[in-house]
């Protein structure tokens, strides 16, 4: 079986073509948008994705010495995410399941970066937390569905880090020498400053940190601000992993998402693995941010468990969440 999956759901356009046996993934193609300045506007995603698509798919199926006769399925994302830019990579995967008769599989999007989380670390049964520039999630598995056991109430930890790195002049490009700008300028910082500290139950609030951060720019040292900045939003997503340890059991903690390539991030987590006697896995920073592999390893998944849809159905959906997919292909 082979599939070729499409991931449009923010600033990459990539294509992934995966086959049902080791080692899976055969391509792993994508252009990623990156504003000049500014946060991404959804015609400019668009526009990016529309005109980078017949170069990607071509190159992902180069890449694996196939052609589009020798795919079995197309697999998409169809959320959640930014509508104008999903909507470019739905009318692709839908014109070449018409020209070419090939079924369409519907995939969301945290469950493609959750289910290369499993391919690639080899986890069991862990603890998921989903980090990225639009999500926040610690997740578990339990009766057959994805459940988020805790998440933020606002805007997701990438997009605190991203949007304060703008804002204060540090950014983009957002990752230098492997390190995001926030860690290289937490490098410089000497004290912690008074920041608020927002976990509700199992949920974490980070929108008031971002507006204090940027406030303490007037009267602080740069390198304070971000150290403290990373250091309680850190703090706020450890306190609510800990206390899902706690509760769920779990022996592993897997971590997914763009996010999961952050090295102070991961150091912290290993500590935490240490006292809590967990396993600490992440996902290999080329399937870390988003990609197409995810997407056509999911639907290769979702195809083997007879899960497909028709086109005149598979309207895009912007706020699907991973707890409303029945995971059928693990139960
Ligand atoms: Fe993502």
């Amino acid at each position: 079986m082979l599939v070729l999956g499409i991931e449009s759901t923010a600033h990459t356009f990539g294509v992934g073509i995966v086959r049902d046996e080791e080692p899976y993934i055969m391509a792993n193609e994508r252009d990623t948008y990156v504003p000049k300045e500014g946060g991404m506007k959804p015609t400019d995603l668009l526009y990016h994705h529309a005109s980078v698509a017949p170069s990607v798919i071509r190159s992902a199926l180069k890449k694996a010495s196939v052609s589009m006769k020798d795919i079995d399925y197309i697999a998409f994302s169809m959320g959640p995410g930014i509508g104008p830019a999903l909507r470019v990579g739905a009318t692709v995967a839908r014109a070449l399941s018409l020209r070419y008769g090939k079924p369409l599989v519907p995939v969301n999007h945290g469950i493609g970066h959750i289910e290369i989380g499993f391919l690639t670390t080899k986890v069991k049964d862990p603890l998921i937390l989903y980090l990225s520039g639009g999500n926040t999630q610690i997740i578990t598995l339990y009766k057959g569905r994805f459940r988020v056991f805790g998440e933020t109430l606002d805007i997701a930890l990438g997009n605190l880090m991203d949007t304060f790195s703008r804002d204060a002049g540090l950014a983009p490009p957002y990752i230098v020498n492997g390190k995001h700008v926030i860690d290289l300028c937490a490098e410089k910082g000497k004290k912690i400053i008074d920041f608020p500290y927002v976990v509700k139950g199992q949920d974490m609030s980070y929108s008031g940190l971002l507006t204090a951060a940027k406030n303490a720019l007037k009267s602080n040292d740069i390198g304070d601000v971000c150290l403290t900045l990373r250091e309680v939003a850190f703090d706020m997503l450890l306190e609510a992993t800990e206390r899902a340890l706690a509760l769920s059991g779990k022996r592993e903690i897997l971590i997914v998402g763009g996010v999961a390539a952050s090295g102070s991030l991961r150091r912290k987590l290993e500590e935490l693995g240490r006292d809590w006697n967990v396993e600490i896995k992440v996902v290999p920073s080329e399937f870390s941010g988003d990609n197409g592999a995810m997407i056509a390893y999911a639907g290769m998944l979702e195809a083997k468990a007879k899960i497909s849809v028709e086109v005149e159905k598979s309207q895009v959906k912007p706020r699907w969440r991973v707890d409303e997919v029945e995971v059928k292909w693990r139960s």
